[in-house]
């Protein structure tokens, strides 16, 4: 049973406003890539930035760097830097030429059934499956880092610990983007206690800019991790506190669940555009197969010519991403459960077949388009941060608690929050999850199933080199804002960090919108209604953090200015 005050929080949720917050894209100061010729990291947090940029100057790889900047932003950063959650690292090594994938994404626990979230009228109750402890899938991110150190880094999971430690022990002093985020999303996070223990000043008041943010449970959590290792996390004390918060709250996940999470090393998704190689995340992650798809459709059309953010452009970015996001979801799923028809959709026949129905003047409705029909089954708050060392290593990785703050619910005693992954399952076909994602079977609920993603970690070579390193969170819309850096450098020659500014347009079948950010201008946004498209401009999409290699080798950073903390630094 939950306790009254949880029941008070659900109320209030039915008032809550979907993720994504009003920042404006003209936060920040920032119209020129960072340049740097030994080391490059862009994370959404300074503090997590300047602790990668650390490791790599004293001789540590990407991937040793990419742990550190991912446990340094789960105490800086914890509306979605995380050890609650769970997420996708891509590693490119130009030595041995591989790109491989760890998947250490959430899991649902063993007693999760397909209809869970079901109330007796049949329909979803979202506050159950959104803000409620069965909202927790299993975490993954403390043993998918841990295996990325293991298999290729250089440092001990301690030392990738340590400045996570002191940062949440010693406490930091909190930026105004910090500030704002708890105030935010004070009604949820207040009603739990847990939660106002850890986010909220004893007094109950909130922490200001300039204020010192000292986290005692979770410097013990994270101590735990860096004395046993992943056992310090999935057994013992912190697994009790888990599995006692979820008795608590009702929530599925045992001991057993913890005992058993295990991360996968995954091949990626694998593409080609404009002679250019593309690597992004595989199922569980949709992101990877859309982002080659939608790049397939588009390599028919000379979109240098049509040129950045024209009428013309954005009308085949639409239709390209509408076909897309349609497939998505009918086909996409855990490939450990379900059979997905990756080479299919990921082909260019494929996409020469969906390119022939799209209208060059005039947008199809989205009511008229189906999934459509790749060759068959082959048998068989997140945030991102960008990482390049001098050794030919790239790291591009995304991890998330789903919403930002995830379930706003803090594991009492251990000092994080519980992530809010199971909603990215499709909790009954047709009815969209909080992003609008419409998901089907291949998408249901399963006991120890991964939930479909949409994060979308992307590296692209060139001549077999590290060229743009790049991802970013934003739910639905991190499928679309990848591609658009990737189109922006490759067809625009954007310099990096224009082409992470340059404002951005999202389709994803249903609705049948094209929403833009600010910054497309009144005339374009004419000639699209003209051919027939709903566009709505909505608040700033994505934080994307990207690195690209010129030619030269010198390595130029993309901080993101959609976030106010976002930073790029090299050496
Ligand atoms: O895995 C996914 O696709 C989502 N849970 C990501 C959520 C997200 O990006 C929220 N951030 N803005």
């Amino acid at each position: 049973m939950f306790a009254l005050p949880r029941v008070l929080a659900f109320l209030s949720i039915l008032t809550f406003a979907l993720p994504g917050s009003a920042q404006s894209i003209l936060e920040g100061d920032r119209s020129v890539p960072v340049e740097a010729r030994n080391g490059m990291v862009v994370t959404s947090h300074y503090l997590a930035t300047d602790e990668a940029l650390k490791v790599l100057e004293a001789g540590g790889n990407a991937v040793d760097a990419a742990v550190t900047a991912a446990f340094a932003l789960a105490v800086t950063q914890p509306r979605s830097g995380n050890i609650g959650g769970g997420g996708f690292m891509l590693i490119s090594s130009e030595k041995t030429g591989e790109v491989n994938a760890i998947d250490y994404r959430e899991r649902a626990p063993a007693a999760a059934t397909r209809d869970m979230y079901l109330n007796e009228q049949g329909e979803v109750d979202e506050k159950l499956s959104r803000f409620s402890d069965k909202a927790a899938g299993v975490p993954g991110t403390v043993a998918g880092l841990a295996l990325a150190l293991e298999k290729y880094g250089t440092i001990s999971l301690a030392e990738a610990l340590a400045p996570a430690i002191k940062l949440a022990e010693e406490g930091f002093v909190v930026p105004p983007r910090f500030s704002e985020g708890i105030r935010e999303r004070a009604l949820l996070l207040g009603v739990f206690e847990s939660s106002r223990k850890v986010f909220f000043k004893p007094d109950g008041g909130f922490y200001e800019p300039g204020d010192l943010f000292v986290q005692k449970d979770l410097a013990a959590t994270l101590r735990r991790i860096a004395e046993q290792g992943v056992k310090g996390f999935y057994e013992g004390q912190t697994a009790d506190l888990i599995v006692a918060e979820m008795q608590r709250g009702g929530g599925l996940i045992t001991l057993d669940d913890l005992k058993n999470y295990q991360p996968e090393i995954r091949k990626p998704v694998h593409g080609t555009y404009r002679g250019h190689d593309v690597y992004s995340m595989s199922p569980p992650s949709s992101g990877g197969t859309h982002v080659v798809q939608i790049l397939n459709i588009l390599e028919g059309y000379p979109l240098a010519e049509s040129g950045l953010n024209s009428a013309k452009t954005i009308h085949l970015m639409a239709e390209a991403m509408k076909r897309a996001y349609a497939d998505r979801s009918q086909y996409l799923g855990d490939t450990d459960f379900v059979q997905v028809p990756l080479k299919g959709l990921t082909s260019k026949d494929y996409a020469d077949e969906l390119r022939a129905h799209i209208d060059l003047g005039k947008a199809t409705p989205s009511a008229e388009i189906r999934p459509g029909n790749p060759a068959p089954y082959e048998s068989n708050e997140t945030t991102h941060f960008s990482i390049v060392d001098k050794y030919g290593n790239a790291v591009s990785n995304t991890y998330t608690i789903n919403f930002s703050y995830g379930s706003h619910i803090v594991v009492d005693g251990a000092g994080f929050l519980l992530n809010n992954e199971m909603d990215d399952f499709s909790a009954k076909p047709g009815v969209p999850n909080a992003y609008g994602l419409i998901g089907g079977e291949a998408n249901k609920i399963e006991p120890n199933k991964r939930m479909l993603s949409s994060m979308s970690p992307t590296i692209v070579k060139k001549d077999g080199k590290n060229f743009i390193v790049t991802g970013s969170p934003g739910g639905s819309r991190i499928i679309t804002t990848t591609l658009q850096v990737l189109i922006n450098v490759i067809d625009h020659h954007l310099n990096i960090q224009a082409a992470v500014n340059a404002p951005r347009v999202h389709h994803q079948w249903l609705p049948d919108e094209i929403r833009i950010e600010q910054g497309i201008s009144p005339d374009t946004i004419a000639l699209l209604r003209g051919m027939g498209h709903t566009v709505e401009q909505k608040a700033a999409m994505g934080a994307i953090q990207s690195i690209m290699v010129g030619e030269d080798g010198v390595f130029y950073g993309g901080a993101d200015p959609r976030r106010s903390t976002s930073s790029a630094k090299g050496y």
